[in-house]
């Protein structure tokens, strides 16, 4: 079945993307000292709120920076949720502590704070809060909890640029926060990352290890620190700089379009959509999901949505179900009966789709009512 359905294609780029690209070519500094990654450095973490922002060459690093500046390691624990990308677990492998695995919320699709609760033992040593799909995750909860019980919090918010809650952009509630500029993600170079922060002295830590354990105002050969090189291209800052010029009109696009097919869909109860509490005051709506009531139409919608050319996924499995974690990397898993249920009846469609024209809404909306149709009731 071919509807003819006009998507936008992603990544995007103009003319910005390529003048600020040839200002690197032409310059003498193509890497990560470049007076574009400061600038990208400074107008990133502005937009999320946080005084610092340190770039990266991508969003797994990111993360992993951020556990190794923690000095979190062996024999510690991490609390996770089970449904994420992998490397918010390799994140937490790779410095040598256990991720421990929970359950998402059957409402918010994101990590349960009562589940975190009941995971605490006397070896965890942080909490990873993902804010799925660009929905924040219950974040006053989480850093209460850490605040109580004297633990770390790291948001990984690759999926949420530009998402708030309570009106506070996402990534400045716990010590730092990462984000991932990844192809396919809101604001994209093809890969990048950065940690945002409001502690100045893990945001000093995080850029001398970065950048080979050098210090501010020493010399280049001077390394105080067990450091590495994770840092980004100046051509990587300079798409991202030009991306950012469009994300707020991107954001209000998307949320326009969500409020559109919801309503055309508003009476087929068989979609339950990832709940937005009225705290999400802003979504980035990188990935739009929902739960199908019965698994086997979620399959049926999938296969419709994929054979009219409209873009759509979901995670294949729980992360500890990974060969990984089934072979060979320690974890510790509590039960996730919400998350297995979601690996089968739950689907999302990409930003991309969300920036779409009225009219192929109008289609994608048409084709998800009636795709697993006449079993679907209707008021
Ligand atoms: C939730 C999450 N965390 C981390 C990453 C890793 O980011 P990157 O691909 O930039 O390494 C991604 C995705 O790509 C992600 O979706």
């Amino acid at each position: 079945m071919s509807l003819g359905i006009r998507l936008p294609q992603w990544p995007q780029a103009d003319e910005r993307e390529a003048e600020l690209l040839r200002n690197v070519l032409e310059s003498q500094q193509w890497g990560g000292f470049h007076p574009y990654i400061k600038e990208f450095e400074e107008s990133f973490a502005a937009f999320h709120q946080c005084p610092y922002g340190i770039a990266l060459f991508n969003g797994t690093v990111s993360l992993e920076l951020a556990f190794s500046v923690f000095g979190i390691g062996v024999g510690d624990e991490v609390i996770i949720p089970a449904i994420s990308f992998i490397s918010s677990a390799t994140a937490v492998s790779r410095v040598g502590a256990t991720p421990v695995f929970v359950d998402v919320d059957a409402d918010s699709f994101n990590i349960d704070p009562e589940q975190v609760r009941q995971a605490i033992s006397p070896k965890t040593k942080a909490v990873m809060a993902v804010h799925f799909g660009g929905t924040p995750c219950r974040i006053e909860e989480l850093a209460q909890i850490c605040k109580e019980k004297g633990l770390i919090l790291l948001e990984d918010a690759a999926h949420a640029q530009g998402s708030e809650w309570n009106r506070r952009r996402v990534g400045g509630f716990g010590v730092a926060g990462s984000f991932s500029f990844q192809n396919g993600k809101v604001l994209t170079a093809g890969e990048g990352g950065i940690l945002v922060t409001h502690d100045a002295g893990f945001a000093e830590r995080a850029r001398s290890m970065a950048n080979c354990g050098r210090v501010a105002g020493r010399s280049f050969y001077e390394h105080a620190n067990l450091g590495t090189n994770f840092r980004m291209t100046a051509f990587q800052a300079a798409v991202l700089l030009a991306q950012m010029e469009r994300l707020p009109e991107q954001i209000e696009v998307r949320a326009a379009n969500v409020r559109l097919l919801k309503s055309l869909l508003e009476d087929v109860r068989e979609l339950k959509w990832q709940a937005q509490p009225e705290a999400v005051t802003q979504n980035s709506w990188y990935l739009l999901t929902a739960r199908v009531q019965d698994a086997g139409h979620r399959d049926a919608l999938r296969e419709a949505l994929t054979a009219a050319g409209v873009p759509n996924g979901f995670y294949p499995h729980t992360l500890y179900r990974n060969p990984l974690y089934q072979n060979s990397a320690t974890c510790r898993i509590l039960p996730c009966p919400v998350a297995e249920a979601m690996i089968h009846d739950s689907f999302w469609l990409p930003h991309r789709v969300l920036l779409a024209e009225e009219e192929a809404i109008r289609q994608i909306a048409e084709i998800m009512r009636t795709t697993a149709g006449a079993a679907w009731s209707r008021p």
